[in-house]
């Protein structure tokens, strides 16, 4: 039976060194901010699961949509025999690609979450027992190292993560995945488009509070780690659509005036009733936009896919 590997290239030191630093950045600036990377450990990605299941959360099922309706078009377009995928997170919906890629010799999934990492590689390992499956545990915002893979490669970057990054943060990773590319290599991208507020709102707001759950979900990371005391009732999870910036805003208000002490960085912080932390982004996108951004970065868009309702897109583009 094969076996896939899985290295990891993130240590713990640093990895509780930059929460600290993360955290007290952004508790002790005005207005306060927690950063989204800290969302994801093994509860974050169970709930982020949850919420591609809900009837509100239309992302996931859009871009399946798109993957199952052209994966022959993109396995032809790329005639990949590597295929990285950075926050590969379940890596479910990359299964109907690499169905349609017989030639493909190595699958290297790419994720902060260590639980939900080593279960993809599990599970496609088992489906596909002659592919080669090489996890890396690894920031894909920090310079990665690839094992030793054959070309041409496809680079994946699926789930409208990238809207979860901030304009100057988006640059730069694309930049960095414009320097993985050799000629011939390409990157698929999912992104998110601009629609109506309501429906927009719904998705990052649901009904049942799984939402709510996950970006509370971040709070009790901030415990665990850094001894603190956050009570996640004592927040209301907030989404804002910001028509200006074009995304989507999640915050947490305190409920009312509190302080929490976080033990490890010897701080009290102080909310007053009302105030918000914003906790994530997530940017949605029109195809000039898209094209743009790929372009400053030495990109060249060369296919648009949309699902039929025109919610959701994937990008095919090379090195200019
Ligand atoms: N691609 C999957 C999961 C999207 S959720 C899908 O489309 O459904 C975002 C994923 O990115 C999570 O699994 C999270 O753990 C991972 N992630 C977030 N920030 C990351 C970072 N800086 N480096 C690596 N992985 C990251
Ligand atoms: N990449 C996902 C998105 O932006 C992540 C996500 C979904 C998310 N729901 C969330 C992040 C709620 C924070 C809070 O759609």
């Amino acid at each position: 039976m094969s076996r896939f590997l899985l290295t990891r290239t993130l240590d713990e030191h640093a990895a509780e060194t930059a929460l600290r630093d993360d955290v007290l950045h952004g508790l002790t600036t005005t207005p306060k901010t927690l950063p989204p990377k800290w969302f994801y450990d093994g509860r974050g990605s169970e709930l982020f699961e949850e919420i591609t299941r809900l009837p509100e959360y239309y992302p996931t099922r859009a871009e399946r949509e798109i993957l199952v309706a052209r994966a022959a078009e993109i396995a032809a377009a790329s005639g990949a025999r590597t295929l990285v995928e950075l926050g590969s997170g379940s890596s479910d919906k990359t299964r109907h690609l690499i169905a349609a890629m017989p030639a493909l010799d190595l699958y290297v999934p790419v994720d902060v979450s260590e639980s939900a990492l080593a279960g993809a590689a599990r599970t496609l390992q088992a489906e596909h027992p002659s592919l080669r499956v090489h996890a890396l545990l690894a920031d894909f915002t920090k310079a990665l190292e690839l094992p030793d893979s054959p070309g041409p490669r496809l680079v994946l970057f699926l789930g409208g993560t990238i809207g979860n990054l901030l304009p100057a943060e988006r640059a730069a990773f694309l930049r960095a995945v414009r320097a993985m590319l050799s000629p011939g290599d390409a990157l698929l991208l999912g992104t998110d488009l601009v629609k109506d507020e309501g429906t927009l709102v719904a998705a990052y707001d649901d009904a049942a509070g799984v939402t709510a759950e996950f970006n509370k979900n971040v709070l009790a990371v901030i415990n665990r780690e850094l001894d603190a005391d956050f009570h996640p009732d004592d927040f209301a999870h907030v989404a804002v659509w910001d028509a200006e910036q074009e995304w989507i805003e999640m915050r947490l208000r305190a409920r009312s005036e509190l302080s929490v002490k976080i033990r490890a960085l010897d701080l009290v912080v102080p909310f007053e009733a009302g105030e918000e932390m914003r906790t994530e982004v997530s940017a949605k996108f029109r195809q000039e936009r898209v094209a743009a951004e790929l372009a400053a970065a030495g990109l060249e868009l060369s296919r648009w896919w949309t699902d039929a309702a025109g919610r959701f897109a994937l990008s095919l583009a090379t090195a200019a």
